[in-house]
């Protein structure tokens, strides 16, 4: 192998094959297991997708019930984990304490019976359950609050959305924001399922799978990028400002958070979705003054950006969406993670079916034959 062959961030180098999700970056078109994104948001909801994802095919209705009876009755977390929550920092990062507590899960749960679908199941229907539960529960506690139970007349989505605010969820809500873990729960090889998927090589269980592949998520490139643009969204303050905001930034170098893609080179279909989906939030709800601003900013990066195929990505309206929905910026990277989990187990599954070790190689350019220079000398 020559330095020829290095390709920074793994740019265009497979790292697995895959039939769990298809991207055509060209055309603009995202695939779970065969199915446009666009059907499944419209017409599924996020457990259906997720099993979808994890084994490979649309459950059949009694599978589907049996599934969710099982998610929605393992949604509550030891009153351990809640007081290690409690010790924790309460302004740390809500991401960094969830991924805490996913680390944490393993210890109650850590036999590796890989060869046992049985365990599989009970670690996807956990993960699924109980990492909304950690996110909602350190929200209240950071606020010095206990958090609340769940409840077991509301679905997933409805549930999490009572245990985060404490009231009846709004049916419309519910369903958009059920969309929206649609959009998030898989896509293809990114940096956090590679995380997942080099860990779940390894053999270790699959809750250090999902809380490596959490801790890759929370960088501002990739699922922190919808913390930033509600920020940026923030500091521009206003639509007239901008094209002023915009030249300062891009004459300074800096990057425009929730536009550009490795694959993508029109705009992210998850982000045409998303923008629909905060275009119907704020006619039921009232209009956002964000949004406005979101709009101005689309355009005026087309004008400036698009000829270079840099068009909004699906953090640029998720984060529009979190906040008409209510929740703190800061937990955005959480519920992407909510979300993604079904995808990182997809891939965990898909792993452990055809393993071997992740184990690539590197090209060398350091020195060789140096001498060692005793402390005193150096
Ligand atoms: N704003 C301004 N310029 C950009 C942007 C942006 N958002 N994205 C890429 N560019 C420019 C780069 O500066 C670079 O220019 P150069 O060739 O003159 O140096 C060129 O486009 C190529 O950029 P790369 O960083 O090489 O592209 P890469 O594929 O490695 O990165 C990434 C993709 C990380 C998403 C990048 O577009 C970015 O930083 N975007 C902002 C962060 C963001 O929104 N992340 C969320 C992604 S979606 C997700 O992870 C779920």
């Amino acid at each position: 192998m020559t330095t020829c062959d290095y390709e920074p961030g793994l740019d265009g180098i497979p790292a697995a094959q895959s039939r769990i999700s298809y991207v055509d970056g060209q055309t603009g078109q995202l695939e779970y297991r065969g199915i446009p994104i666009t059907d499944l948001a419209q017409h599924s909801n996020f457990l259906e997708t997720a099993f979808l994802l994890i084994w490979g095919h649309l459950p059949n209705p009694e599978d589907f019930e049996a599934f969710q009876y099982e998610v929605l009755h393992h949604r509550r977390i030891k009153y351990r984990l809640v007081d290690m929550m409690k010790c924790f920092p309460e302004r740390g990062h809500p991401l960094d304490a969830v991924q805490a507590a996913v680390a944490a899960l393993g210890l109650y749960h850590s036999r590796r019976a890989f060869n046992d679908p049985a365990y599989i199941r009970r670690a996807v229907v956990r993960l699924l359950a109980k990492i909304p539960t950690a996110v909602a529960a350190f929200e209240h506690i950071r606020q010095g609050n206990d958090p609340l139970r769940s409840r077991d007349d509301l679905n997933y989505t409805a549930n999490f959305l009572y245990l985060l605010d404490e009231q009846e969820p709004d049916a419309k809500k519910a369903h958009i924001f059920d969309q929206c873990l649609i959009l998030h729960a898989e896509h293809t090889m990114n940096a956090s399922t590679f995380s997942a998927r080099v860990t779940a090589s390894t053999l270790t269980d699959p809750y250090a799978v999902v809380a490596s592949a959490m801790g890759t998520l929370g960088g501002r490139l990739h699922g922190g990028a919808n913390e930033e643009v509600m920020q940026m969204l923030t500091d521009i303050g206003s639509v007239e400002n901008v094209k002023p905001y915009l030249d300062q930034q891009l004459a300074a170098g800096r990057r425009i958070m929730g536009f550009g893609h490795r694959i993508y080179k029109v705009k992210d279909p998850r982000a045409r979705i998303m923008q629909g989906l905060a275009e119907q939030l704020s006619e039921n709800y009232g209009c956002d003054r964000y949004y406005g601003i979101a709009l101005a900013l689309e355009q005026a990066m087309e004008e400036r950006l698009g000829d270079r195929q840099i068009h909004a990505n699906v953090e640029f309206y998720s984060g529009l969406i979190f906040r008409q929905l209510g929740f703190p910026a800061d937990i955005f990277t959480s519920i992407f993670a909510i979300a993604r989990v079904a995808g990182w187990l997809a891939h965990w599954k898909e792993q452990l079916d055809a393993n071997r070790i992740y184990r690539p190689s590197q090209i060398y350019i350091g020195q060789h034959d140096q001498p060692y220079i005793p402390v005193v000398d150096r």
